[in-house]
C-alpha cells in the first residue's frame, strides 16, 4: 500500500488508524509501540490473531507487557488467547484484559484488525 493510499484511508477512517505493517510482528511475539504518548504492547499469535494492550502491567505497574509470553486458556469451553506478564507471571486475556489468576485490575486492551496488509488501531482507546 502506498504512502498516499494509506493517507487517503486515514482521511476517510474517523474510528481507526494504521499502526504497523503486520509483517512488523512475528509469530508469538510482541513488540512495544509508542503511539499518542502511550506505551503500547502489540502481539501475533502463532495462529496469526493480532491484539493490543498496554504496556503497562496493572499489577505492579512496569512496562513489560510486550516482552510477556503468550498463551492460551479455555474458559468455559471456549479457548482464549493470554499474556502472562513477564515479572510476576499474572496471566491476562488479550480480548478482555480480565486477570485469570490475581484479583488484580484488568490490563487495558484495544480493538485492532488487519487490513491491507497493516494493523489498525481504535482510535482515542
Ligand atoms: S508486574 Fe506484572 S505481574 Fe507483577
Amino acid at each position: 500500500m502506498s504512502a498516499q493510499t494509506i493517507e487517503n484511508v486515514i482521511a476517510e477512517s474517523q474510528e481507526a488508524a494504521p499502526i504497523c505493517r503486520s509483517s512488523d510482528l512475528l509469530p508469538g511475539w510482541g513488540e512495544a509501540a509508542w503511539l499518542e504518548g502511550r506505551q503500547i504492547a502489540l502481539f501475533r499469535t502463532e495462529a496469526g490473531r493480532f491484539y493490543a494492550a498496554s504496556h503497562h502491567c496493572p499489577s505492579l505497574g512496569a512496562k513489560v507487557m510486550a516482552r510477556g509470553i503468550l498463551g492460551d486458556a479455555t474458559i468455559e469451553g471456549q479457548r482464549v488467547d493470554t499474556i502472562a506478564c513477564p515479572l510476576h507471571k499474572e496471566v491476562y486475556r488479550l480480548d478482555t484484559g480480565i486477570c485469570l489468576n490475581a484479583d488484580t485490575e484488568a490490563l487495558a486492551v484495544y480493538e485492532v484488525t488487519e487490513r491491507d496488509g497493516w494493523i489498525w488501531m481504535e482510535q482515542g482507546a
